[in-house]
């Protein structure tokens, strides 16, 4: 419930900001495909696409897969492959070829989907964009096999951070994170040539600079020797004097040199000649693109912001209601590996102390300030344990498990505490945390400045017990 008011305001904010087109991906089919389409139907611009996505049982695809942009002068092929279902869809799989969704939901291979979407948009566009819900090693192998596809966007996959673009071949591969922190910028200076990069392009460039150096120099003999003939020659009605021995071999050497200078020049021409015959009118594109971090320098957007805070509303509310019907099993408490802060309080007391002035101690009020602590978004990281499966769990939790408590870095306690009473000696738990356990929460999305060693001083400083 809570994605299709996701989804819902994604549509509509797309819609405002007046996107071309939008490459389908997983996680837009979350609410479900007739979903999509319902929410789709009368949104246009931007054109939803995806060559890959098809209807079982009527064997047809349900979204365009390309459209031709007109910009300026150019056109802009745009295709889009899906690559991935949503885990739901993905459950009653036949077989890893054939996955079929609940909904009659299939995703033909991109091998077999691919050739022909070239085929047919290349010829028309200037330049050919793929937005692509592929893994890496797919992506990568499409650059290889597909030099018409000239820009490949990566969006979907669980890439945490944007990667800047790099190109393979004739492709530029770049990717986008999840979270819409920042903004990118790509400037593309592009031609009627329709490629990155040449090889016979950039040697010519090469030689031609090597000529210039040659050329330089060669010149500045020719001044030094000029030079030394002016020096023997005073002017007016004098005869020159005589040249000294030395002054006679500086000058024939110089001119030796000249001559060999002289020699390397013309063949550089000669090469530059060919080369110009091969690639002199060829121009090769080039890009420069900027990630900017969405903070308090970009102006907020009254509409967008309303847009949020609607959707956020809405998400909060239906969190609110799961909650409440969740509250209500009371078994579930009682079996939950978790016992929550106030189990351990007894027996460590200093460390309880502490940890209740810290920020992970008040990780939960954080999200109650902001409206948000219905928000499934947000909850796993905001509270103790992990309930991955079952997220309307984590928002139902009772008080003593709210907030970043000491069995999210030590473990669950349940056994622990349990140990002691029954043969006196308490089950371990883990005394020291490991990074991966923090990288969890402290991903660079939300913690872009953690560092596990610093951080962990500061946490030895809080656990340690009082002599
Ligand atoms: C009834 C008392 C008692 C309770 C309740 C209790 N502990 Fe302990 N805990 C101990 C004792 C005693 C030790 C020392 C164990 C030992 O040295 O054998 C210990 C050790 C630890 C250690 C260090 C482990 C190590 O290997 O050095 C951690 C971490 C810990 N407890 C966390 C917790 C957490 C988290 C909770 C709450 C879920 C908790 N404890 C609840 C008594 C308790
Ligand atoms: C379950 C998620 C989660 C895990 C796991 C986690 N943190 Fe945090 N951490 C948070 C959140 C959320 C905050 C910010 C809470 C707030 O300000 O409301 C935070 C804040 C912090 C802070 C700032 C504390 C302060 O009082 O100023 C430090 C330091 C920190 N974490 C270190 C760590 C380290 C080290 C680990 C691993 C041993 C770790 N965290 C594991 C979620 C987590
Ligand atoms: C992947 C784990 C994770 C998720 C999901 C997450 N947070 Fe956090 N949050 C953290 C961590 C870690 C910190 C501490 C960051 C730091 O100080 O480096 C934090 C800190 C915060 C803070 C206090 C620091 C600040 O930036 O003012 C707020 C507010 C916050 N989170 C709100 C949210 C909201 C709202 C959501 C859902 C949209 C959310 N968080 C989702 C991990 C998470
Ligand atoms: C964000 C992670 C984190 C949280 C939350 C946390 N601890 Fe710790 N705890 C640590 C670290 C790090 C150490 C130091 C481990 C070491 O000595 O190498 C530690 C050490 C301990 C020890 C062993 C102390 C000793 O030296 O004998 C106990 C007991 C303990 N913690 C209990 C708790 C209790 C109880 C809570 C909750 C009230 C809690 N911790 C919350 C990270 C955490």
């Amino acid at each position: 419930m809570q994605d299709q008011a996701v989804a819902r305001g994604l549509v509509a904010a797309y819609h405002a900001m007046e996107f071309d087109a939008v490459g389908i991906n997983a996680l837009d089919l979350a609410a479900g495909l007739d979903f999509l389409l319902e929410i789709t139907a009368d949104r246009q611009p931007p054109v939803w696409l995806s060559a890959d996505l098809i209807h079982q049982e009527l064997d047809e695809a349900p979204f365009p897969s390309g459209i031709i942009l007109d910009k300026g002068d150019s056109k802009i092929g745009v295709i889009a492959l899906t690559g991935s279902l949503p885990p739901a869809m993905m459950e009653d799989e036949v077989g890893p070829s054939a996955p079929t969704g609940t909904s009659g939901l299939a995703l033909l291979p991109w091998r077999q989907v691919l050739p022909e979407l070239v085929a047919r948009f290349s010829p028309e566009s200037d330049l050919l964009v793929l937005l692509s819900g592929l893994e890496a090693a797919d992506n990568e192998a499409i650059a290889a096999e597909f030099p018409e596809v000239h820009l490949i966007i990566v969006a979907g996959r669980n890439t945490e951070a944007n990667l800047h673009p790099r190109r393979h071949n004739n492709t530029v591969i770049t990717a986008v994170g999840r979270q819409g922190k920042r903004v990118g910028l790509m400037e593309i200076t592009w031609t009627r040539d329709r490629i990155w990069f040449d090889q016979e392009l950039a040697q010519l460039e090469e030689k031609r600079q090597e000529l210039d150096r040659l050329n330089w120099q060669w010149r500045s003999l020719q001044r030094s020797l000029q030079w030394v003939e002016e020096e023997r020659s005073p002017g007016g009605s004098e005869p020159p004097a005589a040249e000294t021995e030395s002054q006679k071999i500086y000058r024939q050497r110089m001119a030796a040199y000249q001559d060999e200078l002289q020699q390397e020049i013309e063949a550089l021409q000669k090469a530059v000649a060919e080369l110009e015959q091969v690639a002199g009118r060829r121009q090769a594109g080039s890009f420069n693109n900027l990630f900017f971090n969405l903070d308090h320098n970009f102006p907020e957007d009254a509409e967008m912001l309303q847009m949020v805070a609607t959707i956020n509303q809405e998400i909060n509310e239906i969190g609110r209601g799961q909650a409440a019907v969740r509250r209500q099993n009371q078994e579930e408490r009682e079996t939950s590996p978790y016992l929550g802060w106030t189990a351990c309080a007894q027996c460590h007391q200093p460390q309880t102390a502490n940890w209740q002035q810290s920020r992970h101690a008040q990780a939960y009020e954080t999200l109650e300030q902001r409206q948000r602590q219905y928000d499934p978004a947000c909850i796993s990281c905001h509270v103790t344990g992990t309930y991955e499966d079952d997220e309307s769990l984590a928002l139902s939790l009772p008080a003593p498990l709210r907030g970043v408590g000491c069995e999210v870095c030590h473990g669950p306690g349940r056994q622990h505490v349990a140990g002691r009473d029954q043969a006196g000696a308490a089950t371990a738990l883990t005394r020291r945390p490991p990074a991966e356990t923090c990288r969890r929460c402290h991903t660079v999305d939300q913690s872009p400045d953690f560092n596990y060693l610093e951080a962990m001083n500061y946490l030895e400083e809080l656990c340690r017990p009082t002599p």
